[in-house]
């Protein structure tokens, strides 16, 4: 098992539709490849979360930093793990309205910009482990 978190910059704005088409999208090419996942947006920032088999991952995530509609800014990888995170969610949108903890995202954000300097990637994951956690309790659809 594989797994990636990336940040973007989202090159025009993206609004509810076009999210939703991108993820509906998403989810039917990831579901082919066996990847799951969950897309984050926020005021231009796309959070992008993907797990599954190495060489399906990183290929997607090629043609994902060649899509013009972002610019990926920054890519931490994870290897080893046995399980993933959200099995049942191919690409799944966590926009606001289902984020009962704001906490866990602006968390998440914040390791995101400052994990250049950092060398401690595992809060990150230690993050992702909450989420999925909250997800598992059904706190989150
Ligand atoms: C923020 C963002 C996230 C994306 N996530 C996925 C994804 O999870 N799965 C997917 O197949 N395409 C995703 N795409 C679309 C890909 O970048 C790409 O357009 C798609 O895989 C088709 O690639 P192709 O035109 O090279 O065949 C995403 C695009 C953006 C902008």
């Amino acid at each position: 098992m594989f797994s990636l978190i990336y940040s973007s910059e989202a090159i025009e704005p993206f609004n509810f539709k076009r999210l939703s088409d991108l993820c509906n999208k998403s989810a039917g090419c990831n579901q082919q490849l066996d990847i799951t996942g969950y897309l984050y947006y926020r005021d231009g920032k796309f959070i992008q979360y993907l797990e599954g088999e190495e060489l399906k991952v990183s290929g997607l995530m090629s043609r994902i930093l060649k899509d013009s509609r972002h610019n990926v800014t920054q890519v931490i990888q994870e290897e080893g793990r046995t399980q993933r995170r959200f099995p049942n969610w191919s690409m799944h949108y966590l926009h606001k309205g289902l984020v009962h903890f704001e906490d866990v995202i602006g968390c998440h954000l914040e390791l995101l910009k400052y994990s250049k300097t950092s060398s401690n990637t595992d809060q990150i994951w230690r993050v992702l482990d909450r989420l999925a956690e909250s997800r598992n309790h059904n706190t989150l659809n």
